[in-house]
This record gives C-alpha cells, structure tokens and sequence, in this order.
C-alpha cells in the first residue's frame, strides 16, 4: 500500500511539472471578449472555441460582481475584489470628497484606481518579468506609478488583427520577458447592445466573427511557436439581456431633475440628491414597480455595493429589461448592469495550457475567483482579495481535487477492500490452527511482568 502511494505521488509530481517547460518562467494570455453572454455558448457554433476548450477546461457561468458593467468587472477580474474595494464602482462615476469625475473615455487619473493593485502592476514589480497590454480598462493609466511594459492607449479603431499581432509579438520577442498579457476586444457588447441578445440572425453573424477571432489567436500563437508552452484565458465582464422598447422607467415622470444630479442612468441609477435626500428618495420610491430603490445604507449585502465614497446616497435598479430613461425613448434593444443573480447577466470563462486539465467542464465559480487562479498561475503573491483559489482548484493540473461522485467512489472503494482483507484474514484465521496465537499471546503478556517489576 505505502509503495503503491509513494508511486502514485511521484508519478503525480512528475506529471503536472511538464519536462519540456520547466526552466521556462509560466506565462499567461488574459483575453476578453466584451459581453459574452455564458449561453451563447450553448446557443451558438463556436467551432474554434470548442477546439479550444476541448483540449483546455470550461466554466459554464462566472458570478460576475454588481453592478454587471464593463469597467467595474474588468477591474475585479485583474484584482479579485469586489466593486466596493477596488473603487471603480460604475463606468460613470464622482467622488463627493475629491469632487472629481470619471467616465469611461475620461478615464486616465490614476486616484480613481489607486484603491487597488491590478495583477500587472504586480507581475512587473517580479525580477526579469514584463506586463504587456493589447488593451483592457486600466491598462494605459499609470496605477501606482505604473503601465505595463508595453502598452496601447485605447482605442475602439485599431482591429483585432493589430492588437493580436501586437501582443504575440510582445509575448515572444521582449526582454525581460512579457508573462502577463491582456488582450480586449469590444464585441459582442457593442453588437449586443444594438440588436438585443435575442436577434438571433444578427448575434449569429457577430458571433461567428468572435469564433474566427479565437481561430485566429490559436493559428497565430501555433504559428509563433507560443502555443504549447502559454496559458491563456478567454472570458468577458458580463452577460446582456433583450429590452423591450416599451419597459421604460421615465424618471422625469416622478421627480423634478432639478432635485437631484444623476451621476449614473441604467440599468443602475446613481442618484445625489440636491437638497433634501428624503424627499428624492420618497419621490423616486413610488416611481416604478419595475425598479427597486435604495438608500445607500440599505443595499442588500449580497452585492457588496456600499462601502465606498463613489457609490451614490440614493441608487435605482431597474428590474432584469427595464431601461431607466428621462423622458425620452431608448436607443439600445440589449443592455447589462442588472443584478448579478440573473443568469443573463454571467460570462464564462475557457482556459488553455500547461496550467490546465484538457476536457475539463465547471459549473460555476465567481469572477474575483480568477485573480488568485492568475496570480497561482504566475507565482506571484496575490493581494488580499475576495477570491478564493480553492473554487479553481479543479482546473488546474498541479492542484488536488476531488469532486462529489469521486470522493464517494473513493470511499466506497476503500470500504470494499477494507473488507475484502477483513473476510481474508478471518479465512486465513480458520484455516491456521486456532489456539497457538493466542497461547502465545498470553505467553508474552506473562513474560513482561517480570522486566516492569
Ligand atoms: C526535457 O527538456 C530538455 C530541455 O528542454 C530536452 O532537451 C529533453 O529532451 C526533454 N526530455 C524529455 C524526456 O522530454
Ligand atoms: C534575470 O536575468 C538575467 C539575465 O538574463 C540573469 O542573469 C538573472 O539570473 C535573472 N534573475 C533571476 C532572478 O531570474
Ligand atoms: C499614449 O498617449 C499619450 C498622450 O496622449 C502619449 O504621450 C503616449 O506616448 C501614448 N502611449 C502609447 C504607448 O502609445
Ligand atoms: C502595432 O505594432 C506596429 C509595428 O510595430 C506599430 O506600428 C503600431 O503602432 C502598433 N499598434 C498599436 C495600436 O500600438
Ligand atoms: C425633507 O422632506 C421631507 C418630506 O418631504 C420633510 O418632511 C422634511 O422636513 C424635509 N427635510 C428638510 C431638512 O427639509
Ligand atoms: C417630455 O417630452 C415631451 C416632448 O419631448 C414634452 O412635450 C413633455 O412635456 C415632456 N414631459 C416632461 C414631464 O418633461
Ligand atoms: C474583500 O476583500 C477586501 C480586501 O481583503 C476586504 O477588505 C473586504 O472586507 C472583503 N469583503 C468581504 C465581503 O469579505
Ligand atoms: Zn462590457
């Protein structure tokens, strides 16, 4: 039994530390596809993605973080907290201390994302390793002190094929050499805003793009020889959900704008009020029944949405559809930043590389779960955050994980050899003749007494 497990162990240990990239340092490709609804994947043909995933794990549904908005859950992925801790708490946002304000094409003063330390930051302070950014929210700001190594401002012009050339580039031809890069493309978001997730001719097209996308980025990093030894991502920031044009919350309809300033719109309005904070807040109450309304103190708990100078006295959730407009129509068919529960609103999340199993699927784990999975990944010493690597620990190769059935088919098997050698032993037992053991048992009882005395 000892030497079986012995063997068991070495085999293990030898196994997961892959021979051929051993003295190499890990390096890890972090790709986002902006709105990538989790069922898409189960909607849609993703033949390279499937490729992908088929040799790599799977995560069905990622918990993103409230609100389910791009800059705020972009931000979490790379530093593993929630909205309230890292302080980019919406895409639009002000500060009542600092008086200052923030959007998402106005977004380069470092003090809004000085409240955390993204994993960049962190890879470029390890010796002889580089960051490298084909965009991502964040990634052009100096955040304490400090870009990625090779960067590109962002821009919503440059092409997906520019920004992979680029990368790939960075990632094979730097040093010291790049071992963390992100990588963002704006679709489907952009796509799903305009038409609504359930336009099925039109998603299918910007879809079958985003697979090409993913054929491309695999041909390439064969092509570059990177493919083999690199760990990559491809996950997104949220899901999208269809908006009727006529489910339209008309704040204008309840309360006078001059009460109040919107910092924020929809689906999550973010409300300072002017003068009397109860009187805007009982207006705005019996507004909708498609909305809820809260007082700052009173978020509920579970979005982890309070603590924060950024997050407005009164906020307004528009139900999973609804649109909170001022007194005009709506121009989007597909919108997100509801609720984090609504499974419309999840991303997924597929991974590839030495780091981990290949034909691996995982119902679920949550987006600050990623930041520890990365830092492991990287040997980089995470932060404190809100994640936990345990709930990743089944998709990566040097990680022991055992599953529900396994544990009880584990247990089961034991039992039965347990038993197995009880029944042999008995028969063993039987078969020898009975008295001589216990004669001699007795014998030795007998012979100690003597050496205590
Ligand atoms: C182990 O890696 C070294 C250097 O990368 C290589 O020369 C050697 O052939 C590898 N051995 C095996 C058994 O893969
Ligand atoms: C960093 O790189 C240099 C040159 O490539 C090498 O001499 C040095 O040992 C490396 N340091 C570490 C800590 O890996
Ligand atoms: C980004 O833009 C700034 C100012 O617009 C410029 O100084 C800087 O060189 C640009 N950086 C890169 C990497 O393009
Ligand atoms: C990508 O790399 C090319 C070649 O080095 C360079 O000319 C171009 O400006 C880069 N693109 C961006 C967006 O940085
Ligand atoms: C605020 O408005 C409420 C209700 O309209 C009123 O009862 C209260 O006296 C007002 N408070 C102040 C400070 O004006
Ligand atoms: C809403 O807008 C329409 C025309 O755009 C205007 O006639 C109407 O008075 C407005 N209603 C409110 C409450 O502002
Ligand atoms: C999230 O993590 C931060 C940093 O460790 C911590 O301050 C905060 O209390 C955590 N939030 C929750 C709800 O645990
Ligand atoms: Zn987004």
């Amino acid at each position: 039994m000892k030497l079986f497990a012995i063997l068991l162990l070495s085999g293990l240990i030898t196994g997961c530390r892959g021979n051929s990239s051993y003295s190499l340092p890990p390096k890890l490709l972090l790709v986002s596809f902006d709105g990538f609804r989790a069922d898409y994947l189960q909607n849609y043909e993703f033949p390279h993605l499937q490729n992908f995933i088929q040799d790599g794990v799977l995560v069905e549904h990622v918990n993103n973080v409230f609100i389910t908005k791009t800059f705020p859950n972009h931000y979490s992925i790379v530093t593993g907290l929630y909205e309230e801790n890292h302080g980019i708490v919406a895409n639009s946002m002000y500060d009542a201390i600092t008086k200052k304000h923030f959007s998402d094409i106005e977004d380069k003063d470092p003090s809004w994302w000085n409240e955390a330390v993204p994993i960049w930051v962190t890879n470029q302070l390890q010796e002889n390793r580089s960051s490298a950014a084909a965009m991502w929210p964040g990634t052009d700001v100096s955040i304490h002190n400090t870009t990625p190594s090779y960067f590109m401002n962002y821009s919503s012009l440059v092409s997906f094929e520019e920004r992979l050339n680029n990368i790939t580039t960075w990632l094979s031809n730097s040093n010291p050499p790049v071992t963390f890069a992100t990588l963002y493309w704006e679709e489907p978001d952009a796509s799903g805003h305009k038409y609504g997730p359930e336009d099925k001719e039109n998603m299918r097209r910007v879809l079958k793009e985003i697979d090409d996308h993913i054929g491309n980025l695999v041909y390439k990093l064969k092509m570059l020889g990177l493919w083999e030894n690199l760990n990559v991502i491809i996950t997104s920031d949220h899901g999208m959900t269809q908006c009727p044009k006529d489910r339209l919350i008309n704040l204008d309809l309840c309360i006078d704008h001059s009460h109040y300033t919107l910092i924020d719109l929809t689906p999550v309005a973010a409300i300072l009020p002017k003068l009397n904070k109860t009187d805007v807040y009982n207006k705005l109450k019996t507004c909708s029944p498609h909305m809820s309304v809260y007082l700052k103190e009173d978020i509920p708990a579970r979005f982890h949405y309070q603590h924060n100078n950024r997050i407005q006295p009164i906020i307004l959730v528009a139900d999973e559809g609804w649109t909170i407009v001022l007194n005009k129509s709506s121009p989007k068919l597909g919108d997100h930043g509801y609720d984090n529960s609504l499974p419309s609103m999840h991303p997924f999340l597929a991974a590839h590389g030495p780091a981990f199993h290949k034909g691996y699927k995982h119902s679920s784990i949550n987006i600050v779960d990623i930041y520890p999975m990365m830092c492991h990944i990287l040997g980089l010493k995470p932060h404190p955050n809100n994640g936990t690597l345990g709930r990743t620990k089944c998709l990566l190769v040097d990680q022991w994980c055992i599953n529900l059935p396994e544990a009880i088919g584990i247990v089961i098997g034991a039992l039965f050899i347990l038993t197995t050698l009880t029944c042999l032993i008995i028969i063993m037992q039987h078969r020898l003749s009975v008295p001589h053991p216990f004669a001699r048992l007795q014998l030795q009882e007998d012979d100690d007494d003597p050496l205590i005395g």
